[in-house]
């Protein structure tokens, strides 16, 4: 099939290299034109695995191609989907100007019948304002469809996500549309990846009511991790504890410093204000947001309970992005954990295997704020390790050197990442999250 993808961020860019991938033609427009000549040669502008690999695969394949002409794009394929960014407003609304932009774009250049399909995250019932809109500016009479088909990929793991779906999601008003569709992700259904079709208004909501649930589930363990604190339990128990029933299951509940990046902390607030539009208040998910963002507060509490005074002291933070196998450092809790410590006085040596550059942008390096390469430099005569992503490297990291390398062997883990017991025989002292503490004094 001829696909056309409009925006190259990164929803629209893992969809448009995997559908090639699959053997699709696939034309993504771009308009920032710094981010297009690095996407004709195949780099990719943000990390992704294998991202990269994949487009150079079908740049040479000539089945990817870039334009930053959106009259090129759209006279490409009958097949349009929408990926540009719907960023937060001030009022925790979506901005949505840039799906209106399109919507107008793709009439104005429409000769011929086309699906055009939401794939951005957008609150419920936008797709009556693309409908409105492409009417609107339709300059011939041809007919068309608005559908949704929300994505669901995880930074960090999108290829495989897209690949490997739970589910796919479509929501359409007319059987020709469904048929497209059916189509489309015919390589999926016959493998038995599930179709969900319903209709456009489920779908856009349906994807919001996920990312939400997910992000209630991680407030909900982090309470459950407090509670674990004051009574002597260990969170992680509890969590597998409640897993196994099918029901619920161990997924999201690992608890730690909360969630960030560029989806929940939106979605979250978007959710709410889309509830609170449609005269339903949404309380639930108020608490769920509150929980969060009080995490990265508790977090420092929980360093000055444990070294008294930051000023002067060495401290190392290992994880600067909102979570592993990412550079995505949007909405990250390292963020407010390194400006609260900065402005204490830390002496702080900031260390992330992807996310550094993105991190100097907002932080810059000054005396007192050090960025290292190697995550060991970090721990050079440190008072206190703080670790914040939950990369692999930090797991498989060697504690006995770690230990050597520290002036204090204390270890504040956001993320669980150490077994409780290890830490103990090696000497640490070790704090984390809803689970027993090593104390020395
Ligand atoms: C999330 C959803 O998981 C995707 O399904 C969705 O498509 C995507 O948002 C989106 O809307 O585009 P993502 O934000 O990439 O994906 O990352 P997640 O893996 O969901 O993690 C989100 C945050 O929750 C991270 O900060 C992570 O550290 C935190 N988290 C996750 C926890 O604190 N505990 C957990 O048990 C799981």
């Amino acid at each position: 099939m001829r696909i056309t993808v409009i925006g190259a961020g990164y929803v629209g860019l893992v969809t448009a290299a995997c559908f090639s991938e699959l053997g699709n033609e696939v034309m993504c427009v771009e308009k920032i034109s710094s981010k297009l000549e690095k996407l004709r040669k195949g780099e990719s502008p943000i990390y992704e695995p294998g991202l990269e690999e994949m487009l150079k695969k079908n740049i040479s394949k000539g089945r990817i191609h870039f334009t930053d002409d959106i009259k090129e794009g759209v006279a490409f394929a009958d097949v349009i989907f929408i990926c540009v960014g719907t960023p937060q407003s001030e009022t925790g609304k979506a901005d949505l100007s840039q799906v209106e932009e399109a919507s107008r774009q793709i009439a104005e250049n429409m000769d011929r019948y086309k699906l055009v399909i939401e794939k951005s995250t957008v609150p419920v019932n936008t797709h009556q304002w693309v409908k409105r809109t492409i009417e609107r500016y339709l300059k011939t009479d041809v007919d068309f469809d608005v559908a949704s088909n929300p994505e669901f990929l995880r930074e960090g793991s999108a290829i495989y996500d897209f690949m490997n779906p739970d589910r796919i999601v479509v929501g359409v008003e007319t059987e020709r549309a469904k048929q497209i569709f059916e189509e489309l992700y015919k390589p999926f259904t016959e493998k038995g990846f599930p179709l969900i079709i319903t209709n456009t208004a489920a779908a856009e909501l349906i994807k919001h009511a996920s990312n939400s649930f997910l992000a209630m589930k991680i407030s909900y363990i982090n309470m459950i991790a407090d509670l674990c604190e004051k009574v002597g339990a260990d969170v992680e128990e509890v969590a597998d504890g409640m897993g196994y029933d099918k029901r619920i299951g161990r997924a999201f509940l690992n608890a730690g410093i909360g969630y960030g990046g560029s989806c929940f902390p939106k979605d979250v607030k978007a959710f709410i204000k889309i509830a609170e539009d449609n005269g339903v208040d949404f309380g639930l998910l108020r608490e769920t947001e509150k929980i969060n963002s009080e995490r990265r507060v508790k977090f420092v509490e929980r360093l000055e309970e444990i070294i008294w005074i930051s000023k002067d002291k060495n401290i190392a933070v290992w994880g600067l992005a909102f979570k592993p196998n990412t550079d995505d450092i949007r909405e990250t809790p390292a963020l407010d954990i390194v400006k609260r410590l900065k402005e204490e006085g830390a002496n702080l040596r900031l260390h992330d295997p992807k996310a550094e550059e993105n991190f100097k942008q907002v932080v810059p390096e000054i005396e007192n704020v050090i960025y290292v390469e190697d995550k060991y430099d970090a721990l050079k005569e440190a008072d206190v390790l703080l670790i914040i992503t939950d990369w692999d490297e930090y797991k498989e990291a060697d504690l006995d050197k770690m230990k050597e390398l520290m002036r204090l062997p204390i270890v504040l883990d956001g993320r669980n990442i150490y077994d409780v017991e290890v830490m103990k025989e090696k000497g640490f002292e070790y704090y984390s999250i809803g689970r027993p503490e090593i104390k020395k004094c």
